[in-house]
């Protein structure tokens, strides 16, 4: 049956560093969702069929089943796009910066996922804390094992979780039982991609680490992958911290920046995520914005690592695209709510500083990845049509945040203050589709 929830509902059917009035926000709304038996119809269930005003909505779908959910805040779900699947176990080491990070704690647990039962293990944790996070969305860096990055596929789908993800790829310079060769990484990759093609709601993406550990015959791969399977994405890193950037131009001493490493690969296109850009050259970002590829922007994980500050308005100034990743395990944690928090909060004390708006974190948040991943027509926002992926905010009763909100003015301050106060025990409930993947009573 078509149902009709009533709550607080926000949500950026714009760009909202392009439009000031990017913000909707209903303070008795209602979010209709279809709903029903009829074997024809059936089809579109989940789908969102009006979002507005209580009142209005009420009369206009006088036979939807009403959950009265007042009290409560349903944001359009997190699209997460940069996280490591293999990483969940060492969020929180800390006091690191990148290189040593990967030496002493990250490649030595990633290499125990040559054990698909600890990944099978993981995976499940992994998929568990996306759900309850919020995240409905996510582009996954998967294990440098074939098994292993199909268990989180597996896990991912029995969730029902919307996931992009694919085997990493390295073949120098990590450690021996990390890397492949370019001939297997082109026969796993295809075998893989094979088996993802079957799941629901999972794409493929063709994930070298990073520059530095991927010889100039991998990238041929990555670059032939890409040309046989045009909707997969590419995804990795780049200009991370100034150790890495200055190696990376020692081993290309052709390529006249990091991004030129992968352009000459035809790896940059509009359906490339390249995560972090801190260190980036003028040039990069505009050649960036102009082959429409997106930076992952993960502040948590540029402060934890000492990386940097992410030079937010030098990309504003391109018209280049970025969206938020958590960057889980150099990353905090899962929660895109603490990942925008922390955006707002390195904007204002860059050398260039900015004010970002609560629309401008709920458009990072949520519209600003599914742009990143070409999935704008179907989630991130609650246009009629689209899928109902949401997240109802329910704050814990005496929590700090209940009581922030009892004096809230208006709907932006509202905003600002669960971006600052909520945490994952706040989310109450997260449907994908409609099909609800968690649940917190
Ligand atoms: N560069 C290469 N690998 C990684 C990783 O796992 N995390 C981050 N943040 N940067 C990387
Ligand atoms: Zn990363």
């Amino acid at each position: 049956m078509t149902e009709l929830l009533r709550a607080a509902i926000f949500h950026t059917p714009e760009n909202a560093f392009h439009s000031a009035g990017a913000l909707r926000a209903y303070t008795d709304g209602a979010l209709v969702i279809k709903g029903g038996e009829d074997a024809d119809d059936r089809k579109d269930n989940g789908t969102i069929l009006a979002c507005g005003d209580y009142a209005q909505l009420r009369v206009e779908f006088p036979e939807a089943a009403v959950r009265d959910l007042t009290g409560s805040f349903i944001l359009p779900g997190f699209v997460d796009t940069h996280i490591h699947f293999p990483q969940v176990r060492i969020i929180g080491g800390l006091g690191f910066t990148l290189l040593d990070w990967l030496e002493k704690l990250t490649l030595p647990e990633e290499a125990r996922f040559a054990d698909p039962s600890y990944a099978a293990t993981i995976a499940q944790e992994f998929v568990r804390s996306l759900a309850s996070h919020g995240t409905t969305t996510a582009l996954v860096f998967g294990a440098h094992f074939v098994e292993s990055t199909a268990a989180m596929f597996a896990s991912a789908s029995a969730t029902g979780l919307r996931i992009i993800s694919g085997l990493v790829l390295a073949d120098r310079m990590l450690r021996d039982d990390l890397h492949t060769t370019p001939d297997r990484a082109w026969r796993d990759s295809n075998d893989l991609m094979a088996r993802v093609a079957n799941l629901p709601r999972a794409g493929y993406a063709v994930i070298p680490r990073f520059a530095l550990s991927a010889s100039e015959p991998l990238l041929e791969v990555c670059r032939a992958l890409l040309k046989e399977n045009p909707s997969a994405y590419f995804t990795s890193h780049i200009n991370e911290s100034p150790q890495e950037i200055e190696i990376v131009a020692e081993l290309f001493p052709w390529a006249k920046d990091y991004l030129d490493v992968y352009e000459k690969f035809d790896l940059v296109g509009r359906r490339s995520v390249l995560a972090h850009n801190i260190h980036a050259k003028d040039s990069e970002i505009d050649r960036m914005a102009k082959r429409g590829a997106t930076v992952a922007h993960c502040p948590c994980s540029n402060a934890a690592l000492g990386s940097g500050i992410f030079p937010m308005r030098r990309h504003l100034n391109h018209n280049a695209r970025f969206a938020l990743g958590t960057d889980v395990g150099g990353g905090t944690g899962f929660g895109m709510l603490k990942e925008a928090l922390q955006s707002h909060l390195l904007q204002r004390l860059a050398v260039d500083p900015l004010t970002i708006t609560p629309a401008q974190m709920l458009y990072l948040a949520t519209r600003a990845g599914a742009e990143a991943l070409e999935m704008d027509s179907s989630v991130g926002d609650f246009t009629p049509g689209k899928q109902a992926d949401y997240v109802v905010i329910q704050p814990r009763q005496q929590s700090s945040l209940a009581n922030i909100l009892k004096n809230s003015p208006d709907p932006e301050r509202t905003l600002g203050a669960i971006f600052t106060a909520a945490s994952a025990e706040d989310i109450r409930e997260v449907r994908v589709g409609g099909d609800l993947v968690h649940e917190n009573r």
